[in-house]
């Protein structure tokens, strides 16, 4: 097993590229089954969740193969229609292909899909949605058969923004003849990139980051390339290690209008952040002031995918910050580790009261799902003494090469086998 190594007190500055968005990718990789021909995924991020998606996809007929950083889908031999169950359990976004295999195929048999362990996370709105498509799904022993073969346009309400659900049905209607609008829908910037993929692909899409996006269907689509939006919680997540340790820190393709509510919270807690072009500027104060309050919201409120690193960087500020979840149900699985390097945190149902501490020391500690456990990083970066992050995996899933993008902004931190506690690089063991 994996884990990364941290030397606390080090001041994270320079300046780093930020990877393609992985909210962003993993429903372009379910949509590119819907075009004929290779699709370019350029500047791909090589993410776990990439990764197990090029395995879903592959398992399906299609062939992915890695040209430098672009990623080459070639889907004309895709034959099937069913997911493999221990490939789709692995993570959320392998019910993301559910509504492209149903336009492609006409059917599909996917199992209910895996993920963080930041709540239930229902799939029922995604169902509601192809259902009011005219998908026919029967739910058997945590299988779902899906007969669209008598799929039509329609009209799509839903009763929470879901994000997944609304890239579900806006791919599941890319192939129908007629227009299908679908209400409620998520707005978050993912999905209007979604959007831009599916219309480079010759899909037409309108809407998208507006409540309602509607969905002309088209007889096919083309294949072609598209170079994905920057990832906001990468980003976000940057700026953080830069803040909690004092530092200065300059991100390249970068999106500062995607960073909006973080930069409120970041300059209420005494940093300035400012941006031009594809560039954003981070400098931090010596230590954080608490910020009053943060509660999560769905796009464009504060983005839970945040939280859990803004909850980080308020253990070591000056005063009480009080956070609120209001999108996951339990998306605080990382305070027991955070307590174990001295924060001091209280957790009553959605809410977390954090009375910020002077200092924090290392600790042997574990991440628990992807965000808490670049939280648990961004905690040590400041931490007094050196802290040990196992299950390195659950980060690997959406930050690529964490520990040298760090590092490279003055971290001291690198990757270890935690059994044989030996330096790891690039996946060897060096003894
Ligand atoms: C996407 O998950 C992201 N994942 C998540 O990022 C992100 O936190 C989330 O959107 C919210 O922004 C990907 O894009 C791969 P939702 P998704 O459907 O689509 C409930 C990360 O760390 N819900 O908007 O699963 C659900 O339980 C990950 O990068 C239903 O009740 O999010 C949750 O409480 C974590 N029924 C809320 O809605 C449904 O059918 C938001 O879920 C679907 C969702």
């Amino acid at each position: 097993m994996e884990g990364f190594f941290v030397r606390g007190g080090e001041r994270i500055q320079g300046e780093t590229r930020v990877p393609a968005a992985k909210n962003a990718v993993l429903p372009m990789l379910a949509a590119a089954i819907l075009p004929k021909g290779q699709v370019t995924i350029c500047r791909c991020p090589d993410i776990r969740d990439v990764n197990a998606m090029i395995g879903i996809l592959n398992s399906l007929g299609c062939s992915c193969r890695w040209q430098g950083e672009d990623l080459l889908i070639q889907n004309d031999d895709m034959c099937k229609s069913e997911l493999p169950e221990e490939l789709g359990r692995q993570i959320r976004s392998s019910i993301f292909l559910l509504g492209p295999i149903l336009a492609r195929m006409g059917q599909a048999t996917v199992s209910y899909p895996g993920g963080c362990e930041i709540g239930i996370r229902p799939i029922d709105l995604h169902l509601k949605g192809l259902r009011a498509l005219g998908v026919h799904i029967i739910d058997e022993g945590g299988k779902l058969y899906c007969d669209g073969r008598r799929m039509r346009p329609g009209n799509v309400y839903f009763d929470y923004p879901s994000v997944g659900a609304t890239e579900n049905v806006m791919l599941a209607a890319a192939l129908l003849p007629g227009v299908t609008v679908i209400h409620n829908a998520a707005r978050e910037p993912e999905i209007v990139d979604l959007q831009g993929f599916v219309n480079r692909m010759g899909g037409c899409v309108t809407g998208a980051g507006t409540q309602v996006i509607e969905v002309r269907g088209v007889k096919k689509m083309r294949g072609g390339a598209y170079t994905p939006i920057p990832d906001r919680i990468a980003a976000g997540t940057l700026l953080c290690a830069g803040a909690v340790t004092g530092g200065e820190v300059t991100l390249r393709r970068a999106s500062l209008y995607d960073l909006l509510p973080v930069r409120e919270k970041l300059e209420e807690m005494g940093c300035r952040v400012w941006g031009e072009e594809d560039r954003v500027y981070l400098k931090a104060p010596r230590r954080l002031k608490a910020f009053s309050q943060l509660q999560t919201q769905p796009h464009p409120g504060f983005p839970t995918d945040m939280q859990s690193l803004m909850l980080a960087a308020a253990c070591g500020a000056d005063g009480t910050s009080v956070i609120i979840e209001n999108v996951f149900e339990n998306r605080f699985g990382q305070v027991p580790d955070l307590c174990r390097m001295g924060a001091d945190i209280r957790v009553s149902g959605r809410m977390a009261v954090v009375r910020g501490v002077e200092e924090m020391h290392g600790a042997r500690v574990q991440a628990r799902d992807l965000r808490g456990g670049a939280a648990l990083v961004i905690a040590a970066l400041r931490a007094q003494g050196d802290t040990l992050i196992e299950n390195a995996e659950l980060i690997d899933r959406g930050y690529p090469h964490f520990e040298r993008i760090l590092a490279r902004l003055g971290a001291g931190m690198r990757r270890i086998n935690v059994s044989e506690q030996t330096e790891v690089h690039d996946g060897t063991a060096i003894l």
